[in-house]
């Protein structure tokens, strides 16, 4: 201190100038006033989704990927502007709703994208507006309940333990790989079949597992034959991963045959039943899904044949204590003393952190229709996925692939090469006039529909079939 500097002075303080009041806080979805806030806001976003549904008018938008773009641009304009606009939320819903895939219509049926219960998308509002996060319990305490005996539920229908709430499919493919190499070692090899889900050997690559070894499946499923000869002549610990429900044709590997070898060799088992999970609901078609339980891990997801809004993931697991794998300690959320307490540890249940309640849509949706509603819709799409082949089968001027499994259907028309199947089906996208897949089988390319949609008649069937015909190139 240099002894003789001055006092600072005290500076007037300036009158208050006149800044302009900022406006009130936007109203919260949750609290006292949560309700009444999102009352009319749900209206706007109602009357949005019909008059954007209406003015696209078919089951996407015309104009192909350059006119969307231009749409959405156009209404966007700035998408930080200094100022808000009140009238965005009818806005961009209105051009959401207009430039969106519907899997609803009857004439969108290429992919595992299914039209979303109604009840299910009421039930993920509820979601949303409580925001319960599912990494520690002081942030989902109802949430973390029903999760708990929802996903318990579920995997005892699949013959399994406990279950995880994943994102879908491929992080539960990710999640079993994870399971298994820390049960097993890192050294642990994916056997699968070439028809597997892409996500598998990218999880491998991932979670730096040797290189899977693939085995060609001409017939679109697992040949146990070359299942055995694969693992009789590979040594070290093994993870075959199967699939029921495979992506391009709903195929079925053979489980219970591959779940013997599995034994034999002393190889863990993972299923992939992302698409053909949902066939357990079924009296009819649960049969095709033998074997599940003699799985270590098995792959679920409710948003494709189970009717949820994405995402609606599930791993199974057989053996629950493999689980601890995924410990973890963060003091600020499942403190040991609070754990001893009594509170539930949730972050051992994910390898998340956030984590939405997306079981609350699952289990209300598991209430409202039980296990016979749920069966009867899966009974539906199968039913139409076989009326369609059989359409295809009759018409002269198409080839059907073969009868469906679950309900996909792989057919092409009669006399095409590759170049006119893939020439249809994008033509169809760019008018707006009907959504169907493609897949490459037996060296050819297929036009691909995935019938997901309970509410599908017949006759939307046969128009789909009529559009593709005069669609083809000659
Ligand atoms: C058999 C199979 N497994 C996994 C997945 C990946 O699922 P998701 O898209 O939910 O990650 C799919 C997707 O279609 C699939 O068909």
């Amino acid at each position: 201190m240099t002894g003789d500097a001055p006092p600072p002075a005290s500076r007037p303080v300036p009158p208050p100038a006149s800044r302009p009041v900022p406006p009130p806080a936007p109203p919260l979805a949750s609290g006292p006033h949560g309700a009444d806030a999102l009352r009319p806001l749900l209206g706007t976003v109602l009357d949005a989704l019909a008059d954007g549904g209406r003015a696209r008018g078919g089951p996407l938008p015309a104009g192909g990927p350059e006119a969307v773009a231009a749409r959405i641009a156009d209404v966007l304009g700035d998408a930080l502007p200094d100022d808000g606009d009140p009238g965005a939320l009818r806005a961009l819903v209105h051009a959401l709703a207009e430039g969106s895939t519907d899997p609803a219509d009857p004439l969108c049926a290429a992919h595992l994208h299914c039209p979303p219960l109604a009840v299910a998308t009421a039930a993920d509002l509820a979601a949303s507006a409580l925001n319960p996060s599912l990494d520690s319990w002081d942030q989902a305490p109802a949430a973390s309940a029903l999760e708990a005996a929802v996903t318990r539920a579920l995997a005892h229908t699949a013959g399994l333990a406990d279950a995880l709430v994943t994102t879908g499919g491929t992080e539960s493919n990710q999640l079993a790989l994870l399971l298994a190499r820390e049960t097993h070692g890192a050294g642990v090899r994916m056997v699968c079949g070439a028809q597997a889900h892409h996500s598998l050997p990218r999880a491998a690559w991932l979670l730096g597992l040797p290189e899977p070894v693939v085995v060609p499946t001409p017939s679109g499923v697992l040949d146990p034959a070359a299942l055995d000869e694969a693992l009789t002549a590979l040594s070290g610990p093994l993870l075959v991963a199967a699939t029921a429900g495979s992506t391009d044709a709903g195929l079925i590997d053979p489980l219970p045959e591959i779940a013997g070898l599995c034994a034999a060799h002393g190889a863990r088992l993972h299923i992939d039943a992302a698409y053909g999970g949902g066939l357990l609901f079924s009296d009819r078609h649960r049969d095709k899904l033998a074997g599940l339980e003699a799985a270590h891990t098995v792959t679920l997801d409710l948003h494709k044949l189970g009717w949820q809004p994405v995402a609606a993931g599930l791993l199974a697991v057989a053996r629950p204590a493999e689980l601890a794998a995924l410990q973890q300690r963060a003091d600020y959320l499942n403190a040991d003393d609070d754990t001893e307490a009594g509170f539930p540890d949730l972050l051992g249940r994910s390898l998340r952190t956030s984590r939405r309640p997306d079981i609350l849509k699952i289990a209300v949706t598991l209430k409202t229709l039980g296990r016979g509603g749920l069966g009867d819709l899966v009974d539906q799409v199968c039913a139409r996925a076989r009326e369609f082949a059989a359409l295809i089968d009759e018409h002269p001027g198409f080839e059907l692939y073969d009868r469906p499994v679950i309900s996909t259907v792989l057919f092409r028309p009669a006399g095409a090469d590759d170049d006119a199947v893939a020439a249809v089906r994008r033509r169809l996208l760019h008018e707006g006039r009907a959504v169907v897949g493609r897949a490459r089988l037996d060296g050819r390319l297929w036009l691909k529909a995935t019938l997901l949609n309970p509410h599908t008649r017949p006759d939307a069937l046969a128009q789909l079939l009529k559009l593709v015909e005069e669609g083809t190139p000659a």
